[in-house]
Formats: C-alpha cells, structure tokens, sequence
C-alpha cells in the first residue's frame, strides 16, 4: 500500500490521502465481510479483480455522461478518485428478487420485478444499514429533495446501461448498491457524484443460461468459488490482463 495518510477503514477497501487536496486514494483490499462484518474471510486476489472491474465500470459509467467520482487506477489495487462527501444513503436497485427483501416480504428468490425497484438504507453499521423512505432521507436533511430525486434518476439510468451491458457477456444483474457524493467546487457549489466501487461485491450477477450465482452470495451463503467467479466476470467484459495481452496480439498479426 502507499505510504499515504489513511483517512478511513472500511470493510473491503482503505482511503488514503491523495496526491492533491480534492483527491483521495482507494486501496482495494482482500476482506471479504457479510452480515454487518459478522463473518469475516480473506480472499487471495479479490481485491486487484474488484479494482479492475470497477476500473472498467465506472469508466463506461462517465462514458455515458453521469458524473462519478472516478479519474483513474493507479496500480493493481489502488485507484484515483475525487474527494466527496458521502450522503449516508445506500441506493439499491432490484430487477429481481434476492437478497434481504426475499424475508422482508416474503418472496421467492428469482421472481421478477415488472419495474426497477429502488430502495433507500441508511449507511450507519451501529444500527445495520436500516430501510429507510425518501421522507427520512428529506426530512432528517441527508439529502435535499433535489439531489434524491437526481440520485434516483441516476440510479436508475445505470441500471438500464448495465442491465444492457452485463446481459452482453451472459450475466443477468438482479440488483446492485450504490453511493453518491457532494464534490465541492472553489466556488462552494456542489455537484452530485456517484462514488464508491461497482464490482461482484456490491452488484448480483447471475449467469444467463445457468442461473449459477456470480458475486458476493457465493461467500454470503458459504457456496464457494468467489475468487473464480469474479475472475470470470472480468474475463467476460474483457479486463483479464493475459487475455487483452493476447487479444492485443492478435491484433497485431491481423494488421
Ligand atoms: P441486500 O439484498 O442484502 O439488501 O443487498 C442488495 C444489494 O446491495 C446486493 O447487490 C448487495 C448490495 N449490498 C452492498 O453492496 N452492501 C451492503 O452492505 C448490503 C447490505 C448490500
């Protein structure tokens, strides 16, 4: 890791202090936690794949003209990113049932939703990441009416792209969570970023035609296999760095 001032722990990754004022570093590690950090594992590697995976998203993700935080990897495990303050607010958005809503409301894993489902938790670990309505959100100021709706919105809009995208290499994305920050410009004026990471970690993939899971229930529900799905969702979208070697190779011979 750099020998950079950390500025905060989390379960899977580090913020380090960054190069310039507006920036900070994040250090991709290998923990592996559910439950709140009930059940804790080290897993070899995933943290260089999750690096790379959401390298690869949230470059695509600004591609499309939604604003995240992101600027670039810097190496294996570390990337670049812009400096934000994180609105206490995990968006999660469902196509289909998994997950902590399959208890909540009694239903059937694998049914699916007639339309994108959003919901709002509240990012606080003391209290469980509790579900929370957008009156909390407003009324308890986490965020403005405004920004909820502009985060809805982008939450929906990656939704559709990725959906797009994932079902491009054979995987159907049941559901994902995502973050958002207030970047604040010399002038005092904020814009909204998305933040954080897209990886396995943090979306639900599962594989087309078998159904097999592909993200983080395999170290959730004790299956196994994580690091090897996750290598297998970076080769899908092209990112294994042996496998662009060669495809750039080829390229070569062609020309
Ligand atoms: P859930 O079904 O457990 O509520 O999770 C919904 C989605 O959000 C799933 O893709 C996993 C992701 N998620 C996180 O990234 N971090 C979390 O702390 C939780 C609870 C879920």
């Amino acid at each position: 890791m750099s020998k950079k001032k950390i500025l905060y722990e989390g379960k899977a990754k580090t913020i380090l202090e960054g190069p310039t004022p507006d920036t900070v570093i994040q250090y991709f590690k290998d923990d592996a936690t559910a439950n709140n950090a009930e059940k804790h594992s080290i897993i070899n590697g995933k943290g260089v794949l999750n690096n790379s995976i959401s390298d690869f998203l949230m470059n695509r993700i600004n591609e499309i003209g939604i604003p995240t935080h992101y600027i670039k990897k810097l190496n294996m495990r570390e990337q670049l990113v812009r400096k934000v303050e994180i609105i206490p607010v995990e968006f999660v958005v469902r196509n289909i049932a998994a997950g902590s809503i399959l208890k909540r409301l009694g239903l059937k894993e694998g049914r699916v939703f007639s339309r994108p489902l959003i919901e709002h938790y509240l990012k606080k670990d003391e209290l469980g990441d509790p579900l929370i309505n957008e009156d909390h959100i407003v009324n308890f100021e986490w965020a403005t009416r405004d920004e909820l709706d502009e985060m809805n919105e982008y939450g929906l809009r990656i939704n559709d792209f990725l959906r797009g995208l994932f079902l491009g290499i054979g995987l159907k994305l049941i559901d994902f969570k995502i973050e958002f920050g207030r970047y604040y410009s010399d002038d005092g004026n904020s814009i909204l970023l998305l933040a954080d990471e897209i990886s396995p970690d943090n979306c639900r993939l599962w594989d087309v035609s078998t159904n097999h899971k592909m993200d983080k229930d395999l170290f959730r529900q004790d299956i196994g296999g994580l690091k090897e799905a996750y290598q297998e969702v970076a080769d899908r979208l092209g990112i294994l760095p042996e496998k662009k070697k060669y495809s750039n190779a080829k390229t070569e011979i062609v020309k």
